[in-house]
């Protein structure tokens, strides 16, 4: 049988690591498709060192892939908006499949992206846009599609664990560690999408959509980075038994769809919280099956190459059968997507720590309780730092409480003559079912 013909856009770490993985398995990949995978085609700016590329046809066009009619799969490892959505369009017009680990182009463009696909009856697949090299698209579309999902929570960006990792375990400062994040190149060609959170956005407004059946909306998700993450913030919540994780959280509730990316307080006894540097892990709740838990490489040449790959081997099965797509593009049939709003955040309930400084004098801890009382919050626990100066940090735990209020009480607090500066909040999420 003749081989499947593949065109890979973007020959950098990726492209590379799937060059690679391609030509070293070619035997194993061969026995589960029953037919071979061939590179046809490589678009790249400037040869990739780690490859030998033999006598594979070059180009510096990316267009010249998709519209190259002796490709059958455009693999769209450029990144970015455009000119990758136009590229991933012109492939699909042309009847191509696309495989593409584009977090960014899903997020945003992908409602329009997979209407078109499903006009050429062609496949788009992204296993290889959330979570580096962990099959988390296919076990939420297929492993877990006997569940109604009630939430999941993930790392989903090796670079702020790694970065929040340094700073647990060597005390080490936030900039310093983005530098060597950026060094040893787990960083994205503009950091602020990992520290500021964009990153995990994209990833979470994906998996969202695949867990729930609702379009994509990135611009609905809640969007809070690591880089308030105080060195004394993370000491003080392993002092009280947590750790500082940077979360997406997406869950179901009787108003809406919660979608945020935000640092989050969880038990340190939980497994999520026990991923350490860049590793990524989602935790999946599922209403049959109960939690379940994936974890793997987020990043890297030869892991985000294992999705890419196995998305191909998916791609030539179905092709196989002639059956161009059997898969929902986001795992629902498209008549029974659902439109349940995404909640907005004052609406979210989670237990809150803050932290704030405060004038060492009779009455300013009875001030702040009464604020919170009258707001209806409860406190879980609170801490009031052995005292060295005029001015002293507080630290309290609140209950899970709606963040319209906590937003109202902190207002309220930061106005007290006694407490100075603004008042440090992070979320927590006891991620317990
Ligand atoms: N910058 C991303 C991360 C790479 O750190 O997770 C993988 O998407």
């Amino acid at each position: 049988m003749k081989p499947v013909r593949v065109g890979i856009c973007g020959f950098g770490t990726v492209g590379g690591g799937t060059f690679n993985v391609l030509q070293r398995n070619f035997n194993e990949i061969t026995r589960r498709t029953g037919r071979s995978i061939a590179v046809e085609q490589i678009a790249q700016r400037r040869p990739n060192p780690n490859c030998d590329v033999g006598n594979t046809a070059i180009t510096d066009d990316i267009f010249a892939v998709a519209n190259n009619p002796n490709v059958d799969v455009l693999v769209e490892l450029i990144g970015g908006h455009e000119p990758a959505k136009e590229l991933v369009l012109t492939a699909i017009q042309n009847g191509k499949h696309v495989v593409t680990a584009n977090k960014a182009l899903i997020a945003v463009h992908g409602n329009e992206i997979f209407a078109a696909a499903r006009k050429h009856n062609v496949v788009v697949a992204y296993e290889a846009a959330i979570a580096g090299g962990i099959p988390i698209v296919k076990a939420l579309r297929e492993g877990l599609a006997a569940n109604s999902i009630d939430w999941l929570a993930g790392i989903i960006n090796g670079t702020g664990n790694f970065i929040l990792t340094e700073m647990r375990d060597k005390g080490r400062a936030f900039n310093d560690v983005l530098k060597e994040a950026q060094a040893l190149g787990y960083a994205e060609a503009d950091p602020t999408f990992d520290v500021e959170g964009i990153d995990a956005a994209h990833k979470l407004t994906i998996l969202s959509s695949v867990a729930f059946g609702i379009s994509l909306q990135f611009d609905q998700c809640y969007t809070e980075g690591i880089s308030k993450v105080s060195a004394e913030d993370v000491a003080n919540a392993e002092s009280l038994g947590f750790r500082i994780k940077h979360l997406g959280l997406t869950r179901r509730t009787e108003d809406g769809i919660e979608l945020r990316v935000h640092p989050t307080l969880i038990p340190e006894k939980r497994l999520l919280a026990n991923v350490h540097g860049v590793m990524n892990a989602v935790l999946v709740e599922g209403n049959a099956v109960g939690p379940t838990l994936y974890y793997g490489s987020g990043a890297g040449a030869e892991p985000t190459a294992s999705a890419v790959v196995a998305d191909l081997v998916d791609i030539v099965r179905d092709m196989a059968v002639d059956q161009n797509v059997r898969m929902p593009s986001l795992a629902f049939q498209e008549n029974a997507m659902s439109d349940s709003p995404i909640l907005p955040m004052d609406k979210v309930v989670t237990a809150f720590y803050m932290r704030m400084t405060v004038s060492e004098k009779p009455g300013v801890l009875a001030q702040i309780t009464q604020i919170l009382g009258d707001a209806g919050i409860s406190i879980e626990a609170i801490r009031q730092q052995t005292h060295v100066s005029s001015q002293v940090p507080v630290i309290i735990l609140t209950r899970p409480v709606a963040e319209g209020h906590m937003n109202d009480a902190i207002k309220a607090i930061e106005a007290l003559q006694d407490v100075s500066g603004e008042v440090a909040r992070i979320r927590v999420e006891n991620l317990d079912g």
